[in-house]
Parts: structure tokens; sequence; C-alpha cells
């Protein structure tokens, strides 16, 4: 296969990342409310369990098993496979670690497919509720196999956004809580629901009509990007310029709201939380 890879081709890795990822969003259901021990990766509330271990070896062993030439990035055990391959597959085996350790129903694994660096394909289940999203470059987008679309909403003051807050914020002041004060005030307001991946995923399906974040890692995006893309919607920078799946910052909207989000980003100053920062 090459950069113009073939609509069957890519229907193929659709299918067989679809397996994968039901794969392990049945481990992660099988652990939920089961999990005896929760470690730390080293900064303060990024969790890690045997959950995420365990959902992320079926991923792996199935991927390995049909694409033994193509190339890994793995959250838990970082680049695998072959490494000059132009084919690479992300994956986070658990996007919502911490709602899951809590039993708070909103996880789900995201499997990313980037073919000479431009996402083409995207899964994302969420085993809770059994919804499977899938999309490939040109075949559209699906939930539960049906067809979806992103929102009509055209005004920032109709929209409902959502975000995130990386690991790092007690360690900066660019942790993002000035673009959420400023943005709560001129939406209907701003969720904060702790998958990254499913904020793309709603944002796909018209649920939500706008997500930004920062301090996020190709694993928590790559799948949601195809998605969206696929499912009518944009995904940039900040600054609306086109988005690197490593930079850590990405907005993403129906396309609509794109260039008021954008605008509105690139205004907020940071806050200078001095009584909450150890500075
Ligand atoms: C996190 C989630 C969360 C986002 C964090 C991510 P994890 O992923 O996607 O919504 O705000 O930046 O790291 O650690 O649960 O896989
Ligand atoms: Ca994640
Ligand atoms: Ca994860």
């Amino acid at each position: 296969m090459h950069l113009t890879t073939s609509s069957d081709q890519l229907q193929i890795c659709l299918e067989i990342a679809t397996e994968a990822a039901l794969a392990g969003g049945a481990v992660l259901q099988s652990y939920l409310g089961k999990l005896e021990e929760i470690s730390e990766k080293g900064r303060s509330g990024d969790l890690v369990t045997v959950a995420d271990k365990d959902s992320e070896a079926v991923i792996l062993d199935i991927l390995n098993r049909h694409f033994p030439n193509h190339a890994i990035l793995a959250e838990e055990s970082g680049k695998l496979g072959n490494t000059e391959s132009e084919f690479l597959w992300v994956i986070d085996p658990l996007d919502g670690t911490t709602n899951f350790a809590h039993q708070y129903p909103f996880f789900a694994v995201s499997i990313g497919l980037l073919i000479a660096g431009v996402p083409q394909v995207g899964v994302i289940f969420d085993p809770f509720h059994n919804e499977l999203f899938c999309a490939a470059k040109g075949l559209g987008a699906t939930l539960n196999r049906r067809p979806i679309n992103i929102s009509q909403t055209v005004e920032l003051s109709k929209s409902l956004l959502v975000t995130g807050f990386g690991y790092d914020r007690r360690e900066t002041t660019d942790n993002n809580y000035a673009e959420f004060c400023h943005l709560t005030h001129l939406t209907q307001g701003v969720r904060r629901s702790g998958s990254a991946a499913l904020d793309l995923a709603h944002v796909a399906c018209g649920r939500l009509d706008g997500y930004w974040e920062r301090a996020i890692a190709p694993w928590d995006i790559a799948a949601g990007i195809v998605l969206l893309e696929e499912a009518g919607g944009k995904v940039t920078a900040y600054d609306s310029s086109p988005i690197s799946i490593d930079s850590g910052r990405i907005l993403a909207t129906n396309g609509y709201i794109h260039p008021f989000l954008s605008e509105e980003l690139l205004r907020v100053p940071s806050l200078p939380f001095k009584g909450i920062l150890k500075m």
C-alpha cells in the first residue's frame, strides 16, 4: 500500500481497527469497578491501571497479526514495529483513565491510522454506552454503522463546547483555565468530559459544536481527527493553520464556528493563578 491507498484497502484497515477497538473495549468493561490497583505514571493525576495495559495488549495482538510490517505508537508501550513503514497505528487503549478509575462512565478506546503522516482511519469505541464511531478518509463517518454529521450551529453564543486540562495544569499558567472561563461566558456552556477521543466523537455526531485542548498527545486525537473531518467538521491548530498531530494543541469544530472560536482562543491571556499554583 502507498499514499494512494485504495478505498478497499482503507476499508480493510477500518475493519481490523474496529475488531481491535471492540476487543480493547471488552477488556475495559471487564475491569470496570473491579480495579485493585491504580498507579500514577509520574505526574500527579496521570493514572495507569491494569485495564489500560491489558486493553493495549489485545489491540496490539490483533494489529500485529494483520499488519506485521506496520509501525505502532501506543500510549503505554511507546514505538513498536517497523519504524520505516509509512503506516503508523496510533493507539490509546483507555482514553479517560481518571473517569474509568472512578467508575464515571465516560471513557473509550481510540485507534487511528496515519498513512505518510496523514490520519486516514479512525475508530473510537465507548464500551459502557456501546457506541462505536468509525471513519476512513473518503468513506464517511458512522456511529453504530449509521452515517453521522456535525451540528448546524453557526453562532458561538448558541454553541456547546468541550475542553480538557492537561496533567501539567498545576505546573504552568498556560493551563487552559483562562480560555475555559472566557468561553464559558461567550457560549451556552463548556463541558470537561475527561476523554479527548469522545470529545472529538461527540463533535463529529453533532452533540457538541466544538472542542479545543492543549497538552494533548497524538493517541488522544489521531482517530478523532479522521472521524470529525469525515463527518464534515474542521480540525486545525488554534490559529486555524493546519494541525500537526504532535503539536499538543487542537481546535476541532463543526466548521461554522471555527473562525470565531479560533479568534477567541488567540485573544485570551493566561491567568496568573498564583494562589493555586506552587510557583
Ligand atoms: C486524557 C483525556 C483527557 C484529556 C487529557 C488526556 P488519558 O487521556 O483524554 O480528556 O484532558 O489531556 O491525557 O490519560 O485518560 O488517556
Ligand atoms: Ca488519552
Ligand atoms: Ca490513555
